[in-house]
Formats: C-alpha cells, structure tokens, sequence
C-alpha cells in the first residue's frame, strides 16, 4: 500500500509564495506496511504534511567552533537549493552557501537529500540560516558555535533509542530539551533505530526530533542494529552511513563509521562497534580503529578526552546463561588499554538497555586516576526487564525493572558533571569528574 501527500515543486512554490516561509517537520516519503510498522505508519502519517524540506539536522564538524554540517531531505528534487546565512538578526549582510545533492537509494525508496557546510564561522557566535530554492525561503534556524577559549557548555546524552513505537523515544528527547534548553549539543550512542534499513523507523526517529536536531548540532554513534535489513539479516548499514555525514577518519573502507571531533576544550572520538556485525562484507574495523584511536588520541591537545561507542566495555553475566561469565567484552579488551595509556577520561556506551555507572577503572579494578565508564541505558521502548547480573564494578545501577533515561553533561573549567534523569525528570545519579 502506498500513501504519498507530496506535491509538484510547482504548486509547492505557489504554496510558499502565498505563506511566506517553510516549517520543518513531518514525514512525506512513500509509506508502506512492514512488519514491525502499523504503529510507525500511523505515527508518521498523522504528521504528514505538504511540506518540500523535512528531517533538517545540524551535524557535528571536526571543529564546532568554525563550522556546521546542515543535511535535510526532500519530497522532489529541488531546482536549485542554496543556504542564506547571517550573523543572528544582521539582514544586512548575508551570504548564500552551496549545497550538494546528497541523494540515495536505500529500502526501494529514492531518499532525496541535501547537505551543506557551513564553514569559516567565528568560535562563539550566532549564526542564522534559512533554505532556499528559487523564491522559496525557510523560516530561519539557529546556528551556535562552539567556544575555544572557554571550556564551558552543556551536552543531552542519549542511547539506544530502537523501538517498535518511537513516541518514548519523542517524549524523553522532547522533555529532555524542554528541561535543558541549555543543552548546546546532543549525542545518540547507536541503536538509533530497531531496524537500519526501515525508513519507517528513520522516518519516525527524525519525527522525534522535531525542534532538536534542527536546533542544535547531533554526534551520532552507530549500533549493531543499524547494520539489520528488513529480514533481520546483518548488511552494511547503508542508510546510517548516508543520513549522517560525519567527519573524514581517512579510511578507505571504514568512512564515518568512527570519527573525532572537538567542541570546546573537549576531544570526542566516536568508536563504530560494529564488526561482527558487518565482517562477512568488510573486515578489519576493530584492529584499524584501534590504530587510528591512538593517533587520534595522540594528536589532540585538548584536556579533556569522552570516548562514545555502543558496545560496551564490561560482559555482563546473565543469570539463564551459566557460561556467561562476568568480564569484559571484546570491545573492552581491545580498547580499554589504549584508553588507559592516553588518558582517556570517560567512556560513554550503550547496548545493554541498563544504567550503570562503574566509576573510573585501570587495569580491570576501580582506580580514581582511570576513566569513568557510564553504561549509558536506553531511550526507547526495548526493555531488558531484569536480564543482567550486577557486576562487580558497578557502582551505581537505575532502579529496576528500567524505564528509559536521559543524560546531561556539564562542562565547565576543569569540572565534568554527568547527571542521569528518568523521563519525568527525577534525577537518579550524579557523577563529577575533576581534572
Ligand atoms: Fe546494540
């Protein structure tokens, strides 16, 4: 079955001419039944609108303080799309950035995309900018960059957001903006969606976002589950890889599975776990990644360093599974000592659907001068209801059985403050890291 509201770019420009402006938002690709989807088909369709640019995101750059990706999709292919940017309010002087026909074909569908670089920009100022095409011209959006003279600023911490409904996904992100508005940056630690290939779900996970992800910029981090196709088989995780345009790692094979970036007085790199998932098409991620983690870590100059990857570190027993034993994972063992020698501070994961907080760990035992490990919990509507066994470095673990959660962090001077919030708000860890 399909159901399609788009409308000719002809009468679209006619539409605008009459209103003025675009809002963002809303979903008008080609809907189709799937199996896991009559709820995500009826969440996306009741935000259906006649609307050309949908799903606007700012990515992170390298640097977020001189630049800003700004990708969107579109229901026709636009005639000839530009950016309008200017200092916040100076309508005297703008200037018009090009953008390239990022499209792809993913799922049986043709995902009409557009992406831009917004470069050159001033550290900790704000920029405005609107989409044009032809007479046609968006409302305007935001752009803050970073500050490098200041290390101060606020990030939302999300993970595995994968659902079969992703209205939980909307209501934590969506409470968790309105509650920090502060917020300057936000990450998703990978299960993005239940199902990588289904643009059904990506549909509704950038519904979800509506009023955040255009606001301010998005570090994605990519999880095993972007790598299913619709029969649940592993496959390279083409649509990921397409709807985030990343920074350049240099690999041949590997581009935008894993990346760096700096915001602030912050060196991020962003770990792609997923080789199991993907080794019968490509092989060697994990021993390339760990050759570039250690001349990424090795080239900053950045104080502080955050490692964010969806596996996590430590192997969790499971009370069914006998020859489960406590431990660490695969990813922990290949990684935890490069983080060890480089003086990572805090690791940030995913994938379990619990959160834990281990405090900060050397050589496999609680040591103060190593990095803090936060399993960072879920934000979607897959519940593990009391699957995993405590382990021995957990040190703080979310009341049980889980709902969903959220994450701030408060970078300020030589202080790091990670607070873990349930949806309603109720704050259930809090952990300060001092440099
Ligand atoms: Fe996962």
């Amino acid at each position: 079955m399909t159901e399609n509201k788009k409308i000719s770019r002809r009468s679209f420009i006619k539409l605008m001419a009459g209103i003025g402006a675009v809002a963002f938002g809303g979903g008008i690709f080609t809907l189709r039944k799937t199996s896991l989807g009559r709820d995500i088909e009826n969440q996306a369709r009741g935000l259906l609108q006649d609307k050309q640019a949908q799903y606007l995101r700012q990515m992170i750059t390298s640097d977020n303080a001189a630049s800003r990706r700004i990708m969107w999709q579109a229901a026709d292919y636009m005639s000839n799309p530009q950016i309008r940017l200017r200092l916040q309010n100076d309508k005297k002087r703008e200037m018009l950035v090009p953008v390239q026909d990022d499209s792809f074909f993913d799922d049986g569908e043709n995902h009409i995309q557009y992406s831009a670089l917004l470069d050159n920009l001033a550290p900790d100022t704000q920029y405005e900018f609107a989409i044009e095409d032809g007479s046609s011209q968006s409302k305007w959006f935001p752009v803050q960059t970073a500050a490098n003279d200041k290390n101060k600023f606020s990030m939302l911490i999300f993970t595995d957001s994968q659902s079969s409904d992703y209205s939980d996904w909307r209501n934590v992100a969506q409470n968790a903006m309105k509650r920090h508005p502060e917020a300057e940056i936000f990450t998703n630690l990978g299960d993005l969606v239940d199902n990588g290939e289904d643009s059904s779900q990506w549909r509704a996970w950038f519904s979800a976002l509506e009023g955040i992800i255009d606001q301010i910029p998005f570090a994605p981090v990519i999880g095993n589950h972007e790598c299913y196709n619709r029969d649940w088989k592993e496959q390279l995780p083409m649509a990921y890889l397409r709807f985030f345009n990343v920074p350049e790692n240099s690999s041949k094979d590997f581009n935008r599975y894993y990346y760096s970036f700096d915001y602030g007085q912050v060196h991020f790199a962003v770990l792609g776990t997923v080789e199991k998932e993907i080794k019968n098409f490509k092989s060697g991620l994990m021993d390339e990644q760990a050759d570039w983690l250690e001349k990424d870590l090795q080239r900053t100059t950045k104080p502080w360093r955050i490692v964010l990857m969806h596996k996590d570190v430590l192997q969790y027993r499971i009370a069914r599974m006998p020859e489960r034993k406590e431990g660490f994972s695969e990813e922990g063992q290949l990684f935890m000592p490069i983080f060890e020698k480089y003086n990572v501070d805090i690791v940030l994961t995913g994938h379990l659907h619990t959160y834990r907080n281990r405090g900060h760990i050397i050589q496999g035992k609680h040591d103060p001068n190593g990095p803090l490990y936060i399993l960072c919990g879920l934000s979607g509507n897959v519940r593990y209801d009391r699957l995993w066994t405590d382990h021995a470095l957990d040190e703080v673990v979310a009341p049980q059985p889980e709902t969903d959660n959220y994450l701030t962090m408060d970078v300020e001077g030589n202080e790091i403050i990670f607070r873990c919030f349930l949806p309603d708000g109720t704050q259930i860890d809090e952990i300060k890291v001092i440099k």
